[in-house]
């Protein structure tokens, strides 16, 4: 019997951001408003995702509802995926699921962020269309039919843009215009592939075909998830429809600067996995965006250490021994902090227990410590063995030897035990 408090409820999905190819039967989505035997596929599946949206999110339901039922009774669904938001807007929306028996509800409360909100949102969706819409009603709800339209006149992908005919902002400000636009000039820069596809790539609002989407690893930063669908998804044909961006009447944006670094990430992390660095390293399975962290980190290190060599031996007048090995213990001590929470923050996160956190720096010791002596080999192989300039050699040593302890750290240090 599914209790009131579960009716309506969807399991957040966690693990890899991946949207499966067929939905995901009820059972894995955890309680929901219909009985068991309705996980056959449906139309079309919409993505509201939510933060601090309680007082917006009823008109939203009501003008979405209206619109659908009138074009595809029961064909569809509404997901309300929210991040545990302080004003309850999870709570408002599950009250609302009795009156709009379409509308579905993801409580999060471990993962954060618009970007994979939406990504969770698919991976628990039926629709063999799925979409995204703001629940503050800045992103008018009318303008889905014409985007169902070009996805059923055979687009892949169709988006809402405020800059195609019939596109505008109501009343942004000077400043968010300025920004909006330098935003796009820079992606147009890093990532013009993308960008250029469309006209408005930073539009949170479009619909895309499941299978266009589906089965593709999604690595998502921060607020703009349509990057990520035109970066890595297997995208043919796209669509556009003019809207105006209405003034939000309720409630505030959440856009800080942080959406602005995240974007930035966002553009440097597609920019990397869809060159031909990135292919190969897919082909070979090798993670080339996290490698390129380690050798950064690895970079700053270096700078460490001679820091503090000059430090300890010019400064302090200890000896060059006694100055090396401090100097070289904290620069792996900054190391293993930057890779703990950047380079594998990811699976860090999941092993986050002070003993799990020592246990990992213990190793992360012991495995410099072992790239220390390889490099000592390595030098020599190549200064005594093939007689290489003694600088050349050293590099040489120092990049294998950087490669090696990222692997080694990946496989034995930050490796996450799927516990089944
Ligand atoms: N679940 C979840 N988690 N939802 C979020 C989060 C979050 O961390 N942050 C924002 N949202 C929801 C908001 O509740 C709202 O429904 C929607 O995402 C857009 O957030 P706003 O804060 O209103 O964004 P905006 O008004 O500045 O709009 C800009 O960003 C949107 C999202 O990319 C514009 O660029 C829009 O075109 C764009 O759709
Ligand atoms: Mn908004």
């Amino acid at each position: 019997m599914i209790s009131i408090q579960e009716k309506h409820l969807l399991q957040a999905p966690s693990g890899l951001l991946q949207i499966p190819r067929l939905p995901q039967s009820s059972s894995t989505r955890g309680y929901a408003a219909y009985p068991s035997d309705l996980t056959f596929p449906i139309r079309f599946s919409l993505i509201i995702p939510t933060f601090n949206e309680r007082d917006n999110i009823e008109r939203m339901v009501a003008r979405l509802s209206h619109l659908l039922d009138e074009v595809m009774p029961n064909d569809y669904e509404l997901l309300v995926v929210d991040d545990n938001s302080p004003d309850l807007t999870w709570e408002y929306a599950q009250d609302l699921a009795d009156q709009y028996p379409n509308l579905l509800v993801m409580r999060r409360q471990h993962e954060r962020g618009l970007s994979t909100a939406v990504i969770r949102g698919w991976q628990a969706a039926r629709g063999e269309i799925i979409g995204v819409i703001d629940a503050d009603l800045q992103h008018p709800p009318e303008v889905l039919l014409k985007l169902l339209e070009k996805i059923e006149d055979g687009a892949d992908l169709a988006v809402a843009s405020r800059h195609v005919e019939g596109g505008g902002v109501s009343s942004w400000s000077a400043t968010r215009r300025f920004l909006s636009r330098g935003a796009q000039l820079l992606g147009l820069m890093i990532l013009p592939r993308v960008l250029s596809s469309v006209s408005d790539p930073m539009s949170g609002y479009f619909l895309v075909k499941r299978k266009a989407i589906a089965g593709v690893p999604l690595n998502p930063v921060g607020y703009k998830i349509l990057l990520e669908v035109i970066g890595r998804g297997n995208i043919q044909e796209i669509a556009e429809v003019g809207y105006v961006f209405q003034e939000r009447e309720v409630g505030e944006s959440k856009v800080t600067w942080r959406q602005y670094k995240d974007y930035l990430h966002h553009l440097a992390r597609l920019r990397i996995d869809s060159g031909r660095l990135g292919r190969w390293g897919r082909h070979l399975n090798f993670p080339v965006g996290r490698f390129i962290r380690f050798a950064f980190v690895g970079l700053s290190g270096l700078l460490v250490d001679m820091g503090l060599l000059y430090f300890f031996y010019d400064v302090l007048s200890f000896g060059l021994t006694r100055s090396a090995i401090l100097a070289g213990e904290l620069a792996i001590v900054n190391n293993f902090l930057w890779n703990d929470r950047w380079t594998f923050k990811d699976l860090a996160q999941r092993q986050s227990t002070r003993q799990q956190v020592l246990k990992r720096f213990l190793k992360f010791n012991i495995i410099c410590l072992m790239g220390l002596i390889l490099k000592i080999l390595l030098l020599n192989m190549f200064f005594n063995g093939i007689h290489l300039n003694a600088y050349l050699a050293n590099f040489l040593a120092i990049a294998i030897v950087t490669a090696w302890n990222f692997w080694i750290n990946l496989k034995l240090n930050w490796r996450v035990t799927q516990v089944s």
